[in-house]
């Protein structure tokens, strides 16, 4: 009889369930793909459903249910935080903990509720602890058999950051890094002061760091007052944070406003207000800063282990530029980071925590590509776009074999024309790889601003991501290291800048997705066939949505299409073009 295990991530940001069946990831979706509400943390019910269905079983099928970390344990956080800074922080901690009471404290409760909702059965569940379900997610689905691993978010029970080890079925947690002090939290609270959104705008925040002047004294004393002032970051990566600086121990904020204002000469920056440049000073301030802490994170991490290998996640492991630096500070060979290295991928985590540490099964699964969530079937497609206004006139719609297919596609690509490219199973994780993605000519610089303004409607200084084809990583980067699931930036080889200016950041970085045949065959082919018309193995990648959640059904993809003009649209072999 096959084991399963559903894996479940909610109730903070980012919501997700995955299931493993006998060791081996079947399915994992995040709940915002189907609620369409970004950053969804409610129960993934719709989740939870869709991969028991991609599994074909039922709730009573299932062997455990795993939940991405220990309640208990971080209501004691709450607790002991209280009383080591009481009694400053009494009015907002005594609401935090209301709140934190009336969902948390009943998580068990909740959680048995929301579950029964799937089905009448008494599954055993499991709550393996936060940072142990992020390093459970960084390297049991990675190749290695043995490697480093470093975990670094804001914050779980107590943990922040951790440096462990993975050998075969087995992780140790050789060094732990608790609460308040957190390179996480540290981030965010820079997110909060340049007036983005905490728990989602940390990636504005790295894509406005390049922006910054790396050669003015502003963006040096920024440095120097983060480095004196706010934080000490010792030689093995760990920070030990001022907390007389933060207000997130205490209070609902992320940072004292008054004392940052004091020390760096500016008020934080009003959301959605214009970015002068001594904000963006101070994004390539903290950019630096972080990094220096995940280099010797990284250092430390080598000494611990000897390991060849490195695996990543927590919410800082998305900060690819950070991780790209990796290679040229240690010798570790090769960086895997979960394609969903947030709170998301402790649905993964925990789920293989269990299988590994709980149950003691050997490895047997790699997890080689992303696309673990939903795919539609060719009469959907159809269904979806009779059903479309596309289908009333006015928009060519020709059903293709895959070799035109691609090469009209190709074409239009290189045309300038924006597509639409809808394929297959939805990606897991926050980048789309390929599958749900808008793609464009990477050979045009002014693809940027065009993307940026009438497709996606977001900040001017946001970068696009190019995918290359793998076998041609060297020739265009100044690394070659994989990195299938765009977690690691390469500097863009200086005479091929011009080449394709478009996904080269304005520090002369790209955040790339390596592509193999193997892991996305059709993907592989439409580059393919683009480099054989332009001569470029690059096209520029971006998310499939218009500042919403990503695509995941057709309908999405058809009504995306049609709100924000995109020139062609293609869903499975359905190439639709405007007039
Ligand atoms: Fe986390």
């Amino acid at each position: 009889m096959k084991k399963a295990i559903l894996g479940v991530s909610a109730f903070y940001h980012d919501s997700a369930a995955a299931i493993i069946v006998d060791g081996k990831v079947i399915a994992a979706a995040q709940e915002e793909r189907f609620t369409r509400k970004k950053h969804d943390s409610s129960f993934p019910i719709n989740a939870c459903r869709y991969v028991l269905q991609e599994a074909g079983l039922n709730y009573k099928d299932l062997a455990a249910v795993a939940f991405y970390e220990k309640p208990f344990l971080k209501f004691e956080r709450l607790l002991e935080t209280y009383h080591a800074f009481a009694p400053s922080g009494f009015v907002s901690f005594a609401s935090a903990m209301l709140a934190w009471i009336k969902e948390k404290l009943f998580m068990k409760r909740m959680l048995r509720e929301q579950l029964a909702g799937l089905g009448d059965a008494e599954i055993p569940t499991y709550f393996p602890e936060h940072h142990l379900s992020h390093a459970a997610s960084a390297f049991y689905p990675s190749p290695f058999n043995e490697a480093a691993i470093v975990t670094i978010d804001g914050v779980g029970e107590w943990a922040t950051t951790t440096i462990g080890r993975g050998r075969g079925k087995d992780i140790e947690i050789l060094e732990e890094l608790h609460f308040p002090h957190s390179i996480g939290l540290l981030y965010s609270a820079f997110t909060f002061y340049t007036g983005f959104a905490v728990n989602s705008g940390e990636y504005k925040l790295m894509g406005l760091a390049p922006y910054g002047n790396p050669d003015s004294g502003r963006t040096a004393e920024y440095k120097t007052k983060i480095e004196t002032e706010l934080v000490d970051v010792r030689n093995d990566g760990s920070v030990v944070l001022n907390m007389e600086y933060f207000d997130y121990a205490t209070g609902l904020k992320m940072a004292n406003e008054a004392k940052w204002e004091k020390l760096f000469g500016i008020p934080r920056r009003k959301p959605e207000s214009e970015i002068s440049q001594a904000y963006m000073d101070m994004a390539l301030a903290i950019q630096q800063v972080t990094e220096e802490s995940v280099l010797r994170l990284a250092k430390a991490a080598r000494e611990l282990t000897g390991c060849k290998y490195m695996v990543m996640a927590g919410g800082v492991a998305l900060n690819c530029v950070a991780n790209g630096k990796i290679f040229d500070a240690t010798p570790f060979e090769q960086v895997y980071v979960h394609p969903a290295a947030g709170d998301a991928g402790l649905a993964v985590g925990a789920a293989y925590y269990i299988w590994h540490q709980i149950l003691g099964k050997p490895r047997s699964f790699a997890m080689n590509h992303a696309y673990w969530g939903p795919a539609y079937s060719p009469e959907e497609i159809r269904s979806a776009i009779q059903a479309s206004t596309v289908s009333q006139g006015g928009y060519t719609i020709a059903e293709l074999p895959e070799e035109e297919l691609l090469r009209r596609t190709a074409a239009i690509i290189a045309d300038g024309k924006i597509l639409g490219w809808y394929q297959g199973r939805a990606e897991w994780g926050p980048r789309a790889l390929g599958n749900r993605s808008i793609v464009a000519d990477p050979r045009r610089p002014e693809m940027k601003e065009i993307l940026n303004r009438r497709i996606k409607h977001r900040e001017i200084f946001r970068p696009f991501a190019p995918s290359i084809l793998a076998e041609k990583t060297g020739e265009w980067f100044d690394k070659s290291h994989p990195s299938p699931f765009m977690s690691l930036a390469y500097s863009v080889l200086p005479e091929k800048r011009d080449k394709i200016p478009a996904p080269t950041h304005v520090d002369g970085t790209g955040r790339l997705q390596t592509v193999t045949r193997e892991a996305n065959p059709r993907y592989y082919a439409l580059i393919s066939e683009f480099e054989r018309q332009t001569g470029v193995p690059v096209v520029l990648n971006t998310s499939f949505n218009d500042n919403e959640p990503i695509v995941c059904r057709p309908e999405e993809a058809l009504d995306c299409f049609l709100r924000t003009q995109m020139d062609a649209l293609v869903l499975g072999n359905m190439l639709i073009t405007r007039p």
